[in-house]
């Protein structure tokens, strides 16, 4: 019985745990600049969807593009419809004009 019980907390945890982006939001919206931008658009819509909305201050501008393929993959693997490559183009833009340099 002990054995069992341990197993159910262990199941929960690897299901539960982890799979949201942890602490990746924003302290508030308001310190997101250009929101109302073609990729300022896509970023609200599209970015805050597992986890709060990142500051795109968080990695520089080289770093983005990658960030955004591993989120395309967490898209994938959730069911959600991946970014058109058209829409990832304005996102990327948009990071990194607003990026940590
Ligand atoms: C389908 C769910 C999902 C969506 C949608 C999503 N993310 Fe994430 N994100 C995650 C998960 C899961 C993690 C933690 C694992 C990791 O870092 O890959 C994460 C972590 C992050 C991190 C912190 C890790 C790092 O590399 O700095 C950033 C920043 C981030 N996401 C940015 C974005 C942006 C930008 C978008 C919009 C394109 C986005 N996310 C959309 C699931 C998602």
């Amino acid at each position: 019985m002990r054995n069992s019980a341990a197993f159910i907390l262990l199941f929960a945890f690897a299901f539960t745990g982890c799979d949201n982006g942890g602490n990746t939001a924003a302290k508030s919206l308001e310190s997101i600049p250009n929101l109302d931008t073609p990729g300022g658009k896509i970023f609200k819509e599209f970015c805050s969807a597992c986890h709060g909305l990142p500051s795109p201050t968080v990695h520089k501008a080289d770093e983005w593009a990658n960030v955004i393929e591993r989120m395309q993959v967490h898209r994938i693997k959730k069911a959600y419809l991946p970014l058109s490559d058209e829409q990832k183009q304005d996102l990327v833009n948009y990071l990194k004009e607003n990026s940590a340099g």
